[in-house]
């Protein structure tokens, strides 16, 4: 069964576009996988912890070394990266905040990139753990910085995405949300376009017809 993990990290309820967004392309997700199930997390109203001095020095001791006390530090991150483990599909909605993710999306993604967890190293490197997942993160910004050198969000999140193993994944950006209404709903209007075309992409038959 098909298996989607949405997480919204604005703070913000019902004025949040990015969470408006996400939740759009659950629906249509919902409209091509009827059976398929979902997953919901939201960081942004309901904040994951920073890791902490315990948590590193639990991640980093071998398993022959683990202790109750230290499993307990690693409690939240192994919940947060089963979730991601156990889905084919994720959508992530990230608002910019100075540039780049809140401090909140920064807070999960240092939770869920975790050695032997959700990648590993060896003399040849690193190499992902997290194989497979279509990902889609939708972005929502005041001003329009897609492919500038202020961009600080994509690269970034590609990268780390690029470090435990998510390689397919999509952009999609909402910009110029603070341009004024016209600027504003031609933004979502792009947006949920690209939300459809995306979906529409990831299904096998549509990709081979
Ligand atoms: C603290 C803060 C920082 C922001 N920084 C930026 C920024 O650097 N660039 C930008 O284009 N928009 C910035 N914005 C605008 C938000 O990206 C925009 O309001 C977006 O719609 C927020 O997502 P949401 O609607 O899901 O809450 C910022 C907003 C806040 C509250």
């Amino acid at each position: 069964m098909a298996h989607i993990l949405q997480v919204d990290s604005s703070p913000r309820g019902e004025r949040s576009i990015s969470r408006a967004l996400t939740k759009q392309f659950v629906q249509a997700w919902q409209h091509t996988y009827p059976e398929g199930h979902i997953t919901y997390r939201d960081v942004g109203r309901h904040p994951v912890p920073p890791i902490d001095e315990a948590w590193i020095a639990a991640a980093f001791t071998p398993p022959a070394g683990m202790t109750p006390a230290l499993e307990s530090a690693l409690a939240i991150s192994n919940e947060l990266i089963d979730e991601v483990l156990a889905a084919d599909f994720l959508v992530f909605g990230v608002p910019m905040y100075n540039y780049s993710v809140p401090a909140n999306f920064k807070a999960y993604l240092d939770q869920i990139v975790r050695v032997r967890r959700t990648f590993v190293v060896s003399s040849d490197g690193y190499e992902g753990l997290v194989k497979g997942k279509k990902v889609a993160v939708i972005t929502t910004r005041g001003g329009s910085y897609a492919g500038g050198s202020l961009d600080f969000q994509e690269p970034y999140l590609r990268a780390v995405f690029e470090l435990i193993g998510i390689t397919e994944v999509a952009f999609i950006h909402a910009e110029n949300l603070a341009m004024g209404a016209e600027k504003r709903q031609l933004a979502i209007a792009t947006a949920q376009k690209s939300i459809h075309q995306l979906i529409t992409s990831w299904q096998p038959s549509m990709q081979h017809s």
